[in-house]
C-alpha cells in the first residue's frame, strides 16, 4: 500500500526529499514492507503531480539511503531486512504530541543497550572519557582555594554570561590558538548540551534548513530535532567534510546553520585541515550562512597540534563556536561555553537568563583556578599520551581481529567509525556483536536523517588494554 504522501510548497525542502522523506518513513514504521514493490515512477509522479524526474530523484536518494534496491526492468523495491535481528531501532507508533515533537533520536538504541548490558560484557558503547585521568587531587585544591580566597559577594547572584575571570581565560586559551577573541564574548553554559540548545532557540524555527556533516554528534543533532528542522546533509571524506558539497548544499538549500565539528569529529575522528576551515568561512559569508563549530575534543589532536578554529578566520562573527570541558577534564563539571558576537551574543544572553539565570559560580571559579594552575597542561599531556596509546593498541587489534575492515585510526578523540559490508546492516551486527558481549553504538543517531550506510561506532577511551584487545577479539567473531 502506498502512504499518502503530502508535498508542502512552503517546506524549504526540494520536492524530491519530501518524497523521500515520506516513503523513508513509512519504511520506517513498517507502512511499506521489506521486498514491497514502489510505484512506478511515471504512476507516483502523475497522482502526486510532479515532473518524472522529481520522482526519480526521490528513489534515487532513497536508494543512495540503503532503503531501496532498484532491479534492472523490474521497478524498486523496498530493501529486504532479516527477521529479529534487522528490526530498526527507530519508534514504529507514534502518539500525537504536537506539531514540534519528533520522537527522541536515541529512542531504541539506550533501552536495547541497556538490555544488552549484561555481566562480563565490554562496552564500546558510550564515548566516555577515562576517569583514571580526571584530576581530582588538583581539582579538590582549587575548589578549596575558591571557598578560602573568594569574597562572599562572588558567591551572589551573577552575570548571565560567566565569571569575568573565567571568560577572560577562556578567551586567552582562544587567542593561543590564533583565534582573537574579547573575554565578552565568551558565554559560560552548562555543558556544550546547553550552548547547542542556546544557540537553536535563537536561531532555528520550525522547518529551518540545518546543513550538517554526517555522521554526527547525535546530542546537538538531537537539539535540532526538538525545532523541527530539515536536515541536509553534507558529504566527507578521509579530512572531515568536503568544501565542493558544502558549497553545492549551500547554494542550492541557503541553509540558516551548519553545524560541524572540525577537530575529533565524533564519530570518525577526523580533523579538518586549516584550509578547508577558512574555505567553510568565506562560503558561509558568501551564501549568508551561520556556522555553528563544536571544538570539544581539539585537545586531544594526536598526530600534530590541532588546526585554529573556524572562528579565527571570521571577524564577522558568523561562526559561533562552542567546546565542552567535559572531555578534557571531567563530565561533572557540567561546563561548556560559547564564543559569540554581535546582535547574536546579545540574544544567547539573553537566552541563558531565561534558561538557568546563570552557570555556577563555584565550579566556575574553581575551573579558573586549575586552568591556570601547571597541573593543567601536565594533565591534558597525560591524557593525550594515554588515549594515543589506548588508539594504536586498538587500531592494531582490530586490524588483526577485523581483516576485512578498513579501520581509519582516528586523528583525534577517542571512537574508531567502523563501516560495514553491505552484506550486514547496522542492526543485525549491533545484535551479533551483544551476542559475542561486546556494546557498540549503532550508525543510524549519527546521520542527521536518521539513515546511512551500515556503521558502528567504537568507543575506546575509557577501557584498559585487556579489555581492549578482548573487544577487538569478540568483535572479529561477531562480524566474521
Ligand atoms: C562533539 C561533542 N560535543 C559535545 C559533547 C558533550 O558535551 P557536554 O558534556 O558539555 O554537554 C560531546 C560528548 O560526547 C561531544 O562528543
Amino acid at each position: 500500500m502506498i502512504p499518502a504522501i503530502a508535498l508542502d510548497a512552503r517546506d524549504p525542502r526540494p520536492l524530491y526529499v519530501q518524497i523521500a522523506d515520506a516513503l523513508a518513513t513509512a519504511i520506517e514504521r513498517g507502512e511499506l514492507a521489506p521486498d514491497e514493490r514502489l510505484p512506478a515512477i511515471r504512476t507516483l509522479a502523475h497522482d502526486l503531480d510532479v515532473a518524472l524526474v522529481t520522482v526519480s530523484q526521490a528513489y534515487e536518494t532513497l536508494a543512495a539511503r540503503g532503503r531501496v534496491t532498484s532491479r534492472a526492468g523490474r521497478g524498486t523495491f523496498v530493501t529486504a531486512r532479516g527477521p529479529h535481528d534487522d528490526a530498526p531501532f527507530a519508534r514504529t507508533w507514534e502518539p500525537s504530541l504536537g506539531r514540534f515533537a519528533r520522537g527522541e533520536r536515541m529512542e531504541g538504541v539506550m533501552e536495547r543497550l541497556a538490555e544488552a548490558r549484561v555481566p562480563g560484557v565490554i562496552s564500546l558503547a558510550s564515548a566516555h572519557p577515562a576517569p583514571e585521568t580526571f584530576p581530582m587531587a588538583e581539582f579538590a585544591r582549587a575548589m578549596q582555594r575558591t571557598f578560602a580566597d573568594d569574597k562572599p559577594e562572588l558567591m551572589q547572584y551573577r552575570a548571565s554570561t560567566g565569571d569575568p575571570d573565567l571568560c577572560a581565560t577562556l578567551a586567552e586559551g582562544l587567542a593561543a590558538r590564533g583565534c582573537d577573541a574579547g573575554a565578552g564574548e565568551i558565554i559560560v553554559t552548562s555543558g556544550a548540551q546547553q550552548a547547542a540548545d542556546l544557540i537553536a532557540s535563537v536561531l532555528l524555527t520550525e522547518r529551518a534548513v540545518v546543513a550538517s556533516e554526517s555522521p554526527t554528534y547525535p546530542g546537538t543533532l538531537g537539539v535540532f530535532d526538538a525545532r523541527g528542522v530539515s536536515y541536509v546533509e553534507v558529504r566527507s571524506d578521509a579530512d572531515g567534510v568536503r568544501i565542493d558539497d558544502v558549497e553545492r548544499v549551500f547554494a542550492e538549500y541557503r541553509p540558516r546553520l551548519f553545524s560541524i565539528c572540525p577537530i575529533a569529529e565524533n564519530p570518525t575522528g577526523t580533523v579538518l585541515p586549516a584550509r578547508r576551515g577558512r574555505a567553510i568561512v568565506e562560503l558561509a559569508r558568501r551564501y549568508d550562512v551561520v556556522v555553528l563549530e563544536d571544538q570539544t575534543g581539539w585537545t586531544f589532536a594526536y598526530d600534530a597540534a590541532a588546526p585554529p578554529p573556524l572562528a579565527a578566520y571570521d571577524p564577522e562573527g558568523r561562526v559561533v563556536m562552542m567546546e565542552s570541558l567535559s572531555k578534557s577534564i571531567f563530565p561533572a563539571l557540567r561546563i561548556g561555553y560559547l564564543r559569540v558576537k554581535g546582535a547574536l551574543r546579545d540574544s544567547i544572553e539573553a537566552a541563558k537568563v531565561r534558561t538557568d539565570s546563570f552557570t555556577s559560580t563555584l565550579t566556575q571559579r574553581a575551573l579558573w583556578r586549575y586552568l591556570r594552575a601547571p597541573a593543567y597542561p601536565r594533565h591534558l599531556k597525560s591524557a593525550r599520551g594515554l588515549y594515543r596509546h589506548r588508539r594504536d593498541l586498538f587500531v592494531e587489534a582490530l586490524a588483526l581481529a577485523l581483516p576485512w575492515a578498513e579501520v581509519a585510526p582516528p586523528q583525534a578523540g577517542t571512537n574508531v567509525w567502523l563501516r560495514l559490508p553491505q552484506r550486514l546492516s547496522t542492526q543485525a551486527a549491533f545484535e551479533r556483536c551483544a551476542r559475542e558481549g561486546v556494546l557498540v553504538m549503532p550508525a543510524d543517531p549519527f546521520y542527521p536523517t536518521r539513515t546511512g550506510p551500515p556503521a558502528l561506532r567504537l568507543s575506546f577511551g575509557d577501557l584498559q588494554d585487556d579489555a581492549l584487545r578482548e573487544a577487538a577479539q569478540r568483535l572479529g567473531r561477531a562480524l566474521a
